[in-house]
């Protein structure tokens, strides 16, 4: 894998960001893609798919439990479905690389076949918390080994699931996925409370093809037994990706960049709700629907932002998009104040801490707290700072660039090919000054 070869980034400052582009598919729903369109009857042909590690992953760990999958090729996957039942043993452990929705989705949905599996993954995965799947999976039935909670995750075989009334204990779509996903598969209902709106791409593509799910305010309910049917499936463009230019048109002057087909499904739309709140200049066109998810183009206009309170119903909707969001903090006339939002320091970094240290490196005065942080708006200046292998650490720092007074580096930088392989092309032919060294 591309994170096996160590690369930084080197942006040089000023610019700002132009034209029209398309950033790649959206990596929730990639993953939702493979996964269902595996367990369906009949071959689903997807398009738009993020030919990102993570996503990737994902795709060969269906291809070792059996499942013919072609392509990718041009963002076209096509499926042939094996049924609910169809998935052979792997014949070796599952490596999922960086990716915690491939594991967190795939043991719910492994809890219920009739063989063993091992999921394992990288450094970082190898450190992220899995009780959050764990706890709620052997409440249905299932019996799964981990490292003290920590991957890899060994799921055993021949245990029947019942269905669970589950309450969730943070706001996360992919436990609320991994425990609908094993009701999938469990004798009764399931039902899964969230404390607070997350993402509901599982929810949507589950009802696309076929499979009844009852959503009901904060409460989503399925029942085990149903079967998939195959459709097609076009994946919109990632709006965790295109954040990184709605941030850089915002911060950088004279900036006018259109996002195009992108995903605005409203429990991913807090970076707009918040960046509006900021004062960004931000206009939807185009809207659609295409597969049941809603998609826009965006246009971002440079316009002064100013800091803010960042509401806490927006923390959820909003839970990718952090890293960029501190970005426009530090550009901003102000304070910008987080709460409420200590998952970000289990997400593929602490992204409090690295971006807190990362900022203070460039001479912005940026406090961490146990939830949140606390940016003053200010100059940004230039240096060297750590991603710690988290790709949305990586391409904050670059959009930073467009702001900041002489050049900055950031290392660590392979894993943004998990999310945005092309990264460095798009933000270069927007107006970055963006260069990629390999070590
Ligand atoms: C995701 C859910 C979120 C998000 C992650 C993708 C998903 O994680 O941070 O990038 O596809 O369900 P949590 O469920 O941990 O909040």
């Amino acid at each position: 894998m591309s994170s096996d070869h160590k690369k930084s980034y080197v942006v040089q400052p000023g610019g700002n960001l132009q034209g029209e582009i398309r950033v790649p598919g959206d990596k929730s729903i990639s993953h939702r893609s493979i996964m269902l369109g595996s367990l369906a009857e009949g071959i689903t042909e997807v398009t738009g798919f993020l030919e990102g590690d993570d996503a990737l992953a994902t795709l060969a760990s269906f291809r070792a439990m059996g499942v013919k999958i072609d392509g990718p090729k041009d963002g076209k996957v096509t499926v042939h479905g094996v049924g609910m039942h169809g998935l052979t043993a792997p014949d070796k452990d599952v490596y999922l690389g960086n990716s915690g929705t491939s594991i967190r989705l795939l043991s719910g949905l492994l809890a219920g076949q009739s063989f063993e599996s091992t999921l394992t993954g990288d450094i970082s995965l190898s450190k992220r918390p899995m009780r959050r799947v764990t706890d709620p999976l052997t409440q249905m039935g299932a019996e799964i080994a981990s490292l003290e909670g920590k991957p890899p995750l060994t799921i055993k075989a021949g245990h029947k699931l019942t269905g669970i009334h589950y309450t969730l204990p943070m706001a996360s779509a992919q436990v609320k996925s991994c425990v609908l996903l094993a009701g999938m598969y469990a004798e009764g209902s399931t039902t899964v409370v969230e404390p607070a709106p997350t993402r509901d791409h599982t929810e949507r593509m589950l009802s696309g093809m076929g499979y009844p799910v009852e959503v009901n305010g904060d409460t989503v309910t399925i029942e085990g037994g149903g079967k998939l049917t195959a459709t097609n499936i076009d994946v919109p463009a990632d709006i965790s990706s295109a954040t990184f230019f709605m941030v850089g048109a915002a911060i950088a002057e004279d900036s006018d960049i259109i996002l195009t087909h992108v995903g605005i499904n409203p429990t991913r739309i807090g970076v707009i709700n918040i960046l509006r709140l900021m004062g960004a200049d931000i206009t939807l066109s185009n809207e659609g629907l295409t597969g049941g998810e809603p998609v826009a183009d965006i246009r971002v206009k440079y316009a002064p932002l100013k800091g803010i309170n960042i509401p806490e119903d927006q923390v959820p909707l909003a839970i990718d998009e952090f890293p960029a969001l501190f970005i426009a903090a530090a550009c901003a006339e102000g304070q910008t104040v987080l709460t409420g939002a200590e998952e970000l320091r289990v997400k593929e970094s602490d992204r409090i801490q690295a971006m807190a240290d990362g900022l203070q490196i460039l001479g912005v005065d940026a406090q961490s707290t146990e939830d949140g942080i606390i940016i003053n708006g200010g100059v940004i200046g230039s240096g060297e700072v750590e991603s710690h292998d988290d790709h949305r650490i990586a391409m904050a720092f670059a959009i930073a660039g467009l702001q900041a007074g002489g050049t900055i580096q950031i290392n660590d930088c392979a894993n943004v090919a998990t999310s945005f392989p092309n990264f460095v092309d798009l933000a270069n032919n927007a107006g970055l000054s963006l260069e990629q060294i390999d070590e």
